[in-house]
């Protein structure tokens, strides 16, 4: 069975969506998985889905001591398709006590399933983060605009050093250090990495084997969503280049996705977006992530392997541009059929010119810089 969380520094960046979407998606493809809503507070997942509210849930298994997880499962009309429901009543999973988070974890991990996905709230509390670490191999979604990025960087920051405080042995000096760091925010805000962990290597060099060692399988993937075109794609290298650089994480590319309006029609209709347009660029984009995963799992089996994470990057590029020109197709399409009218194409034509100018005139004074310098250059 596998554990496969979903999470993001900033909110709505499209976790449900993609937790939802990916869980349909795998259980098409014959994989029996269980969708578990771990927003509490703003659970909102059989909305996503289009499911009844439910009468049972997260909360039910917490209230009752006795309870087990399994009481609480709920089938759905969809294949494969399990789904334990959230609890709007429940004031957010940051407020669930340690002995409660722990029994959750206990119960997630003997579920009968193929997948269990983990749809999680925003923010980096310390309970999202231990659900995030319940895998090896958790998702981070961010969208290309810089708070998201920034705060997909900070959520891996925080686990990370979740990762490290929990690898020192407690009242040893590199544990005290930790927690002294620890309650002080700001601080931990602006701390160096590689800088604490020289530190901590040399205070305790047991306790760093035993990080270096959770470090080597820990192998986050990142979903870009929200694209707006190509390029945006850069954005989802520099995570992957930063974390690399400032938090020693090789992260892995699991997919780019799209802005498309049709994601709205599909909420209105109380459907989710690979059911409704199952055929969409957006939803081929969903197919290939779980087809990822799948894939995925068959190779952590064998351990096996052997895709580096550069190249993964590499991929994201070539998807962005694939499924670019698929959205054109799309544009081209609603045109002939009148859904987009010819002003409606126009304005954004116009937009997208603007921008490109603004863009050329970069790219010109970028060119000069560069050449005055190698000039320069050259005159030495
Ligand atoms: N690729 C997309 N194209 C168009 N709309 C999208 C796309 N991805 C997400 N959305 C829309 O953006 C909104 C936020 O998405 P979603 O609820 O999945 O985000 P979230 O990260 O779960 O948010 P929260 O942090 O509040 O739980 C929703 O209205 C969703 O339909
Ligand atoms: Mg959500």
């Amino acid at each position: 069975m596998r554990i496969l969380p979903i999470a993001s520094g900033k909110g709505g960046v499209g976790k449900s969506l993609l937790a939802s979407n990916i869980s349909l998606a795998l259980g098409q493809a014959g994989q029996r998985v269980i969708l578990i809503d771990l927003d509490l507070g703003a659970s909102n997942i059989h909305q996503v889905l289009g499911l009844a509210r439910a009468n049972k849930g997260i909360g039910t298994f917490l209230a009752d001591k006795n309870a087990e997880l399994e009481s609480v499962i709920m089938d759905t009309e969809y294949e494969n398709l399990r789904v334990i429901p959230g609890d709007t009543e429940i004031p957010g999973l940051a407020n669930i006590q340690t002995p409660q988070k722990n029994r959750l974890l206990r119960g997630i991990r003997k579920l009968d399933a193929d997948f269990v996905v983990l749809d999680l709230g925003a923010g980096s509390s310390f309970n999202t983060i231990d659900f995030f670490l319940a895998s090896h191999q958790g998702v981070v979604v961010t969208s290309p605009t810089l708070t998201s990025t920034l705060n997909a960087y900070l959520f891996l920051k925080n686990v990370i050093f979740r990762i490290i405080t929990t690898s020192f042995t407690k009242k040893s000096p590199a544990s005290l250090h930790l927690e002294a760091l620890k309650s002080d925010g700001a601080s931990l805000q602006r701390l160096y990495i590689p800088k604490l962990l020289e530190k901590l290597k040399k205070a305790d060099p047991k306790g760093y084997e035993n990080f270096e060692k959770k470090l080597e399988t820990f192998k986050p993937l990142l979903a870009l969503n929200l694209l707006d075109n190509p390029k945006d794609v850069e954005k989802g290298e520099k995570i992957q280049r930063s974390c690399k650089e400032y938090l020693g994480i090789d992260m892995e590319h699991l997919g780019v996705i799209y802005r498309d309006s049709m994601q709205d029609i599909a909420l209105r209709s109380r459907l989710p977006i690979i059911r409704y347009k199952p055929m969409a660029v957006i939803s081929q984009a969903i197919y290939r992530m779980a087809d990822k995963l799948i894939q995925k799992s068959d190779i952590d089996d064998s351990g096996l392997d052997i895709t580096s994470t550069e190249e993964s990057f590499q991929t994201a590029e070539l998807e962005a541009e694939v499924d670019f020109a698929g959205r054109l197709e799309e544009i081209q399409n609603l045109l002939r059929t009148g859904a987009l009218s010819q002003g409606d194409l126009l304005e954004t034509i116009k937009t997208q010119h603007y921008e490109i100018d603004g863009l050329r005139k970069e790219n010109f004074l970028l060119k000069s810089k560069l050449l005055k310098a190698s000039q320069e250059g050259f005159s030495i």
